[in-house]
């Protein structure tokens, strides 16, 4: 008689942006607040399940939205995702589009990011232990493919790769940065996936974001970007984005086979280990 090979469960943490403050999918849910050694998360978490798949979800923003893009503490949100048992990280975030093709409306599976953030605790490492990780590859091709395949299940129209530039905010873009960030190849424009994905990598986390166009930012003549605008295409995104999430309780192997993200930080320590704190 066959035995099944013992393999490890998925347990995917979701974090939600803009317009997406509760995961309404989940069964059996339960919210706990979990604390970090980083100060406050953006707020408790909620555990759930969809089928058998089990979730961990996270409002990026606080509930009510609350907390603005600056003033996210992604450290200890990504370090609450961890003490949860989160396997991979799925980030669903509204953005602004840097390029004709990709509509208001549509969805874009990330695949690098450009970072112009400032200020924001970008690493759990320094001060007695320094490493130096990898980004250049910085979010899980596994991940993010299959969140794409949801996506696309779930009826949304997907564009599959994207360089995504993090600003800093809490101000939209002015005409020429708008301009700036299309010449040097960014497609999608937001103020929170950095340093969350830095962070994500560094608590060895595959990490895959889907971004839900909302508008086409400020380079085209006469355009600009506004929050009514925003909000009200996310309105009508927020139920895909949920169904995304169903989509991918049902796309993911019963077993997790390891990513090898889930070792980001063998060999990316530099402190000798008998200096380490
Ligand atoms: N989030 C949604 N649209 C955006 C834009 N145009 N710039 C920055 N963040 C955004």
């Amino acid at each position: 008689q066959e035995t099944q090979a013992p393999g490890a469960r998925w347990r995917i943490g979701v974090i939600g942006g803009s317009g997406i403050y509760d995961l309404s999918v989940l069964d059996d849910v339960q919210e706990i607040a979990v604390q970090s050694p980083f100060g406050a998360s953006s707020g408790p978490v909620t555990l759930g399940r969809i089928g058998g798949q089990e979730f961990v979800f996270l409002a990026r923003h606080g509930a009510g939205h609350r907390i603005s893009p600056e003033a996210i503490n992604h450290r200890a949100n990504i370090d609450v995702m961890k003490r949860c048992g989160v396997t991979d990280l799925v980030a669903i975030s509204a953005i602004g589009s840097l390029r004709e093709e990709l509509a208001p409306g549509s969805f874009v599976a990330v695949d690098q990011f450009i970072d112009r953030t400032h200020g924001r605790p970008q690493s759990f490492f320094g001060e007695g232990l320094v490493a130096h990780v990898s980004l250049a590859d910085p979010v899980c091709a596994r991940l993010s493919g299959l969140l794409a395949d949801a996506a696309q299940a779930a009826g949304a129209s997907v564009h599959r790769g994207g360089c995504y530039l993090a600003m800093q905010g809490p101000q939209f873009s002015t005409r020429a940065e708008s301009r700036l960030y299309r010449q040097w190849g960014a497609d999608v424009i937001g103020m929170t996936a950095m340093p969350e994905a830095r962070l994500a990598r560094e608590a060895e986390l595959p990490y895959a974001l889907i971004g839900m166009v909302t508008d086409y930012d400020a380079w085209r003549d006469g355009d600009h970007v506004d929050v009514a605008q925003v909000l009200s295409v996310m309105r009508g995104n927020a139920a895909t984005a949920k169904a995304t999430v169903v989509a991918l309780a049902g796309l993911l192997p019963q077993l997790r086979t390891p990513s090898p993200i889930d070792r980001a930080l063998d060999g990316a320590i530099m402190t000798a280990p008998a200096q380490r704190d």
